[in-house]
């Protein structure tokens, strides 16, 4: 199950009324070089057979079944701040988190807080 706090579904809803063809909200992990695992969220553009989807008031959460057990009770979250807005992700298979909260890992053998650090200033 994923969870959604209303400023997270108001603004996954603005965001995917600009994409005009889409089935809901994909939720992806992607390798990361600050931990294990970095979020990505983008407008469905399908459904495939090794998916599966969840509904979340009116909005289609759409993952690949191999991603259920990494984000199992992930909450994703939206504030804004003097560096602009961005999605907040409290994730509690999560047992590192990087520095911006974007990359996780769900191991302790991974880049450490201050690797990340180190990693995310020549990166971003
Ligand atoms: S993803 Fe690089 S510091 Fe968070």
């Amino acid at each position: 199950m994923i969870h959604l706090r209303p400023a997270a579904a108001q603004e996954i809803q603005r965001l995917l009324q600009s994409s005009s063809h889409h089935h809901g909200l994909r939720i992806h992990l992607q390798p990361s070089d600050c931990a294990e695992w970095s979020y990505d969220l983008s407008p469905a553009q399908g459904v495939n057979p090794d998916d599966t989807t969840f509904q979340v008031g009116a909005l289609q959460i759409v993952m690949a079944e191999s991603m259920r057990p990494l984000l199992n009770d992930l909450t994703i979250d939206y504030a804004e701040d003097l560096m602009g807005g961005g999605f907040r992700f409290i994730n509690p298979q999560a047992r590192q988190t990087c520095g911006c909260g974007n990359a996780f890992s769900v191991t302790t053998t991974a880049a450490t807080v201050e690797d990340c650090h180190a990693v995310a200033e020549t990166a971003h």
